[in-house]
C-alpha cells in the first residue's frame, strides 16, 4: 500500500526510485513532506458510517447534553480524524434541531491530512460519496453543484464546524471539555503505547459522563480506569 501510493508522487516528480525520492524529501522538507503524509494517509469515509453511533447520540447522549448544559448552552463535539468531513457533517445533520439554536455548539473537525481538510471545508461531494444521505437530507443540507450529481453542503450545515490541521500524536491546542469524543477508524494502526497516552489524553479532554466513540475495529481494553464501556466501542468516561 505506502509502495503504491509513494509511487504515485514519485511519477508526479518525475523521479525514478525511492532513494531519489528521500533525497527530493530531505532537500523539500517543508513543501514535501506534508505531500508524503498526504500520500500516505488513508481517508475511507462515508456520511453516517457505523449508524448505531449516531442513534446513541440522538437517543442517548443528546438527552443528557441538554441536562448538562441546561444553564452555560455550551456544547462541543470532536470528529478527531474526520477525513474528507462525512463524519462532522453527519454529526451536525443528527443534531440539528435537536441542541437549541441559541446555544453555544460547535463541531471541531481535525485531520493530519491537509488534502481531506480543504475538501470538508469546501464540502462538495460526488453522487456516489452521498449514498449514506437519504434524498430528505440531501435536499434539506445540500444544493446540486452545477449539471453534473454533485452536491454542496449548504452554509446552514457548514456554520457551526471548523476544521483544522491536528497530528494525534504531537501537541493539541485545545481546550475543551467536549461532550462526545469521535475518533474512529483511525488508531487502528497506532501500537498499544500509543493508543493508552491517546485514550488518558481524550479523558482529560471529556467532561465527566462526556462519550469517547471509537470505530467498529477499535477498543479500548479494561485496563483504563478513566472510562466505561457501553458496547459498540462506545466508552463513557466516567465521573469523579
Ligand atoms: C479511515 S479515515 C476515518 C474517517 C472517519 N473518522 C470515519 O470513520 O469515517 C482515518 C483518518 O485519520 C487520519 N489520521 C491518521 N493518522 C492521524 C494522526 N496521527 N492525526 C490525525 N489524523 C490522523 C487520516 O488522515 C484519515 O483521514
Amino acid at each position: 500500500m505506502v509502495y503504491a501510493r509513494i509511487s504515485r508522487r514519485l511519477r508526479k516528480l518525475g523521479l525514478s526510485s525511492f532513494s531519489e525520492y528521500i533525497s527530493y524529501l530531505n532537500n523539500n522538507e517543508s513543501v514535501e513532506f506534508g505531500e508524503f503524509i498526504n500520500a500516505i494517509t488513508t481517508n475511507l469515509t462515508s456520511f453516517f458510517r457505523e449508524t448505531h453511533h449516531f442513534d446513541f447520540l440522538k437517543k442517548t447522549a443528546v438527552p443528557e447534553i441538554l441536562s448538562r448544559h441546561k444553564s452555560d448552552h455550551r456544547v462541543r463535539i470532536w470528529s478527531a480524524g474526520c477525513s474528507l468531513g462525512m463524519e462532522p457533517y453527519s454529526i451536525a445533520i443528527c443534531l440539528d434541531k435537536l441542541i437549541p439554536s441559541n446555544w453555544d455548539f460547535k463541531i471541531l473537525a481535525t485531520d493530519l491530512d491537509t488534502n481531506v481538510l480543504e475538501s470538508g471545508r469546501e464540502a462538495i461531494y460526488e453522487g456516489g460519496q452521498v449514498s449514506g444521505l437519504s434524498d430528505a437530507q440531501l435536499k434539506k443540507y445540500f444544493l446540486k453543484d452545477g449539471s453534473a450529481k454533485r452536491y454542496k453542503a449548504k452554509p446552514y450545515l457548514k456554520q457551526n464546524i471548523s476544521f483544522k490541521q491536528l497530528n494525534l500524536l504531537k501537541e493539541w491546542p485545545i481546550k475543551g471539555p467536549f461532550d462526545v469524543i469521535f475518533c474512529r477508524n483511525v488508531i487502528i494502526y497506532f501500537d498499544h503505547e500509543t493508543k493508552v497516552k491517546l485514550f488518558n489524553r481524550y479523558a482529560n479532554l471529556l467532561a465527566p459522563g462526556g462519550y469517547l466513540i471509537l470505530g467498529h475495529s477499535e477498543s479500548m481494553g479494561r485496563e483504563n480506569l478513566q472510562f466505561k464501556g457501553l458496547g459498540q466501542n462506545v466508552y463513557q468516561k466516567i465521573a469523579q
